[in-house]
């Protein structure tokens, strides 16, 4: 398998903003592979088409509708590495959107336990399916196997759409996007106020005069095991999309834990404002959201192990007191799965969002794969034949 990888070198090589030509085609998204791929006016239409997705779903007609949308379309979700929500919520909105799935998640059951490489599976998949959605172990695979639909174009061959589910600890494009749509909603503040006769909004602004719609001018928190969260580098990427978002990152102090230098790099290629803190305790009161993440024992060694034994973690775990000393509309987020950093008498806080943000995962998705096969306008046209009024939308942009 490893001399394939080095057919690829080349382009693997390459600065990620050179690459992102290689995953588009006729001006939009056909591969998704790294974050960046997605520009802020892209991120919009995607929130948009996800919040028609989700409404038109709820009723009988618009659900048959979205049910027709890609019927004559069939999906391989290739999870060889281990996945509930991202192999679920993939799942779930390719069915919403009428497509027909299929799956190997064991790679035992599959001719890769003959020796067969990824790199013929996937080449099998691409002659039975319109569009492969891949998680591996193995990083950089779903890059490569873009690279390999791309020389099966070249060659006049048979080829289709590469959706990156997580691949090694490199990227997690579309955990970033769930991430973002969740913000965005948290951020928007629209929902109506209980206790007093405004908006939500305003009873806000009454507690904090300066608090702003949107995820533009924020502080976010990222704590836990960042080094090696592919999680949290795709977010950052995107974060950076926004302007003037600050940077907090708490992890425990080893190398292969704290946040990567090539994140931090990034950071300051963009001049963002960025530092580290040892405790979330020195940080409560001053952030606008915090994205807790586990810490992943399946890549420890015994370096780390041997430090594991000798750390204190709870720095690095929320407990509801620290929640009660955030803000009041600060958002808790966490790509799941958790183990004990987010104890259970914290899901019932209202900022606690991180279920919700696992749903978000399913419009956000189904948004994407209507980009990515070009049905985004026959969603907003049957949108507003029969709901115009309900949504705003920005037509120009479509
Ligand atoms: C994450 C992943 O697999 O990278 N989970 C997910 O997709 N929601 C985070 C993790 O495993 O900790």
């Amino acid at each position: 398998m490893q001399e394939l990888f080095h057919r690829y070198q080349k382009r693997l090589n390459r600065a990620d903003a050179l690459k992102i030509p290689d995953f588009e085609e006729h001006g939009r998204l056909k591969h998704v592979i790294q974050a960046d791929q997605f520009d802020r006016q892209l991120l919009d239409d995607l929130m948009e088409t996800a919040d028609l997705i989700r409404q038109l779903h709820r009723v009988h007609n618009g659900n048959r509708f979205l049910k027709d949308l890609l019927v004559e379309q069939r999906v391989m979700l290739y999870f060889t590495q281990a996945s509930t929500r991202t192999f679920l919520s993939f799942m779930a909105a390719c069915q919403m959107l009428g497509m027909s799935c299929n799956e190997i998640r064991d790679p035992v059951l599959s001719s890769e336990y003959k020796g067969e490489s990824s790199f013929d599976s996937v080449r099998m998949f691409s002659g039975y399916f319109d569009m492969v959605i891949m998680r591996a172990v193995v990083p950089n695979l779903a890059e490569c196997c873009a690279y390999m639909m791309n020389d099966l174009q070249s060659a006049n061959q048979r080829n289709i759409p590469i959706i990156n589910g997580g691949s090694g600890a490199d990227e997690h494009p579309t955990q970033a996007l769930l991430d973002i749509y969740t913000m965005q909603r948290a951020f928007s503040f629209d929902r109506i106020d209980d206790s007093s006769s405004g908006t939500y909004y305003d009873a806000l602004r009454e507690q904090y005069p300066d608090l702003k719609r949107g995820i533009d001018h924020k502080t976010v928190c990222f704590c836990g095991d960042l080094g090696r969260s592919r999680t949290v580098r795709s977010v950052v990427k995107l974060l950076l999309k926004y302007d003037d978002v600050r940077f907090i990152f708490i992890a425990p102090d080893h190398k292969s834990l704290r946040i990567g230098d090539d994140v931090k790099d990034m950071l300051r290629q963009h001049g963002a404002d960025f530092h580290e803190a040892q405790s979330l305790d020195e940080v409560m009161e001053e952030v606008d959201l915090v994205y807790m993440t586990r810490i992943q024992h399946e890549h420890d060694n015994e370096v780390v192990k041997d430090f594991f034994d000798k750390t204190d973690f709870s720095p690095f775990k929320l407990t509801l007191e620290r929640v009660q000393r955030m803000k009041r509309y600060a958002p808790i987020l966490h790509p799941f799965p958790r183990l004990d950093e987010i104890p259970f008498e914290v899901d019932m806080d209202e900022r606690a969002l991180y279920f919700e943000q696992a749903i978000n995962g399913m419009w956000i998705r189904a948004a994407l794969i209507a980009h990515i096969f070009n049905v985004e306008r026959k969603i907003l046209s049957f949108y507003k034949k029969n709901f115009s009024g309900r949504h705003h939308y920005n037509e120009e942009v479509l």
